[in-house]
């Protein structure tokens, strides 16, 4: 592989499984491991629709590491609601037999300060924080030898969706997320904050996913199955015709980067109370700290969908999307 090397750090999850279709799309990331922690579902069940999703894409060679049960103080709360009973749609997969991939015996902790210890790789987390907080804690070497980090979290001046304030991977683990946080200002870096600001400008509508139907059955059925209850939840819950799939984007952002704009600032994130895992962004520079964090706010949602269409189903020429888009 001579892509560049990408640890993908996430809690499988609908989003997340076509966040990680898309990165084993791209010639541009070599995905050395893929990180479960607990969020949308438990972590057996990620570990388990990882699996899933490496044999869809027919790359049962990706090693798949078990990482935290649970956020560092608070208790779990799964996101079971929006993402099926078995994590990915209620589409129950077949489970990957054990004799068709090779079950890792280290864990995400392991694994992640193993590899940074040997190299610098960059992580795209698109879960709670929680195997990330505990490398820091664990091993600061380590943590500090992380390339980049691209977070598909928090948000700046869009409403929570877990509570008013908080984005669902900040909130679950709001005590990780400050880590990280806190200990990427003291490195003096940034982490790379693809909040819902511009996540909510990615939705997946019916007629997109007809087209992908239509330009890949497979692929495009594969999506169907574990997209419809993400559809469903998405109606009853916010009116909302489609589906939105924010952690793709924060693999094509890491790849594509002027597919969003931002700006540098301080972001800390609330640990305690109604705000709890609110990720406050001081873009006044009211505490005068310097930045360590890009926070994004505008994204080129038809550059979005013409790259996922084009990479995931390896396109030769750009398909005509703009038709097909819903106006957020
Ligand atoms: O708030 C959205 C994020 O939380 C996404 O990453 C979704 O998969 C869940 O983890
Ligand atoms: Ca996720």
């Amino acid at each position: 592989m001579s892509g560049k090397k990408v640890i993908i750090d996430c809690d499988p999850g609908i989003d997340d499984s076509l966040a990680i279709m898309l990165a084993l799309s791209l010639e541009e990331l070599d995905v050395i491991g893929i990180t479960i922690v607990c969020g949308n579902a438990p972590v057996e069940m990620g570990y388990e629709n990882a699996l899933k999703i490496l044999r869809f894409m027919n790359r049962l060679d990706v090693p798949v590491f078990m990482g935290a049960a649970a956020p560092m103080k608070r208790p779990f709360v799964n996101a079971l609601d929006t993402h099926g009973p078995d994590g990915l749609g209620g589409s129950f997969l077949d489970s990957v037999p054990s004799d068709a991939y090779f079950r890792q015996e280290q864990t995400a902790l392991e694994f992640l300060e193993q590899t940074l210890l040997a190299e610098s790789v960059s992580v795209i987390a698109l879960g709670p924080m929680t195997n990330l907080a505990a490398l820091a804690d664990h091993c600061p070497e380590a943590f500090a030898r992380i390339d980049s980090i691209v977070s598909m979290g928090g948000s700046f001046r869009s409403h929570g969706n877990c509570s008013p304030v908080a984005e669902y991977n900040y909130w679950c683990d709001p005590d990780a997320a400050a880590i990280v946080y806190r200990e990427t200002d003291h490195l003096g870096k940034r982490i790379h904050m693809v909040g819902l600001d511009v996540t909510r400008k990615i939705v997946l509508t019916p007629d997109l996913l007809t087209y992908l139907k239509r330009l890949d059955p497979e692929t495009g059925s594969f999506v169907e199955q574990i997209t419809r209850f993400y559809f469903d939840f998405h109606w009853e819950w916010e009116h909302l015709i489609g589906c939105v799939i924010n952690d793709p984007l924060a693999v094509a952002y890491f790849v594509q980067r002027d597919l969003c704009s931002g700006f540098e600032a301080y972001v800390q994130i609330e640990t305690d109370g109604i705000c709890r895992g609110q990720s406050v962004v001081d873009s006044m520079q009211f505490l005068k700290h310097d930045p360590n964090a890009v926070v994004l706010t505008q994204v080129d949602a038809l550059g979005f969908f013409r790259f996922f269409f084009l990479r995931l189903l390896h396109l030769k020429k750009d398909p005509d999307l703009l038709p097909l888009l819903v106006r957020t």
